[in-house]
């Protein structure tokens, strides 16, 4: 194996970050110098992943409280419009705001110089970061005792180092049975439109020698019939105060389907993705994004240059929400750094996320 796999690499001066886009066919790292260019990566998805918007974007904004490059105006009114432009660039994972809050409760009230507010921004972002890891770590630690000696687990999406400061979630859980001597196969559900579970859990999955086996998202149904899945294991945007979950379009199917077939379906998320200000997942606010990203696929060309290919009839009526939700009942665990969290979620969760850490 290589170094460990991260999305994005704090280098004091600017953040790199691994284009996603271009996974698993090329690996191409991306400079980004400011707030608006960060918002423009995290839109375009350049980064995804809940944990890593929010990591990219606290950078983002220590990166802005540096420009020198601008002429004087009111330095806190800046990073307060910086912040905004950033927390609009995706609505469901809550970790973007979470994030943004964090590092704009350093403003307040009277903070001192900017030269020392840009410095502490910079140092409570690589916090965020290395805190995000160590939670991974923790949840997987916590996460893998919930699997047997044999387990094959179906994930979607991706909620692995990719998609976070490092690790993963669902994923980390995967890595830490696997380094505790569990022999775990890993189904990954393509997942349309964006192809995150064909394009980069496949990818990383396979670079730590993990096995891996791809199916469409329409095959999920049969291989539960067959009796393929020990457990579900995906990861989550937002945890609503009552234990419903917003997740990469196409969780909920896998859930209903869980329930059915009598699987345990877990949801791994640091508690910086639980959001006790949404009391439940009717109030999620779900992405809608471009018809263009279901009507075309995106491949390579022979050169190795990413290349779009229309799949659709032109003019064809097309939905694009991005995320679902999957109500509490069909949620046996949810695993956090702080725990592993059980129905009733209510007041675990508030538990949870009042606990010192
Ligand atoms: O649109 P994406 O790729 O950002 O969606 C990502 C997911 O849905 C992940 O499962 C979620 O953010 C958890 S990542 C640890």
């Amino acid at each position: 194996m290589d170094r460990p796999l991260a999305p994005l690499v704090w280098r004091s001066d600017h953040l790199a970050l691994l284009d996603q886009r271009l996974l698993p066919h090329r690996e191409v790292w991306l400079t980004v110098r400011n707030a608006a260019e960060t918002a423009e990566r995290i839109a375009t998805m350049a980064v995804r992943g809940a944990p890593a918007i929010g990591i990219a974007a606290a950078y983002g904004l220590a990166l802005e409280a540096r420009r020198t490059d601008l002429p004087p105006g009111s330095f806190r009114d800046r990073l307060h419009d910086a912040a905004a432009t950033l927390r609009a660039s995706r609505p469901t994972a809550v970790n973007l705001g979470w994030a943004l809050d964090r590092m704009l409760a350093l403003l307040e009230p009277a903070a001192g110089e900017p030269s020392s507010i840009a410095r502490r921004l910079e140092q409570e972002a690589i916090r965020i970061h290395e805190e995000d890891v160590a939670a991974n770590r923790r949840i997987g630690a916590l996460g893998r005792d919930l699997l047997g000696d044999t387990a094959t687990i179906l994930t979607h999406c991706n909620a692995g180092a990719l998609a976070t400061g490092g690790y993963g979630t669902a994923l980390g859980i995967v890595r830490a049975a696997v380094e505790s001597g569990r022999k775990i196969a890993v189904f990954a559900g393509e997942t349309r439109p964006w192809l995150q579970g064909a394009r980069l859990t496949a990818w990383e999955l396979a670079r730590d020698g993990i096995a891996v086996t791809l199916i469409t998202d329409g095959m999920a149904g049969h291989f539960f019939r067959e009796g393929t899945f020990d457990a579900v294991i995906v990861g989550a945007d937002r945890i609503a105060a009552n234990g419903d979950t917003a997740n990469k379009i196409g969780t909920y199917t896998l859930a209903v389907l869980a329930s059915r077939h009598g699987i345990p379906f877990y949801v791994a998320a640091p508690i910086s993705t639980v959001d006790l200000a949404t009391p439940s997942g009717d109030a999620i606010a779900i992405e809608e994004r471009s018809g263009d990203e279901v009507v075309e696929a995106t491949g390579v060309n022979e050169r190795g240059e990413p290349a779009r290919v229309r799949l659709a009839p032109a003019g064809v009526a097309v939905r694009h929400p991005a995320f679902d939700v999957t109500p509490a009942e069909l949620i046996s665990a949810i695993i956090t750094e702080r725990g592993i969290i059980r129905a009733p979620f209510g007041e675990a969760l508030r538990r949870a996320v009042a606990s010192p850490g």
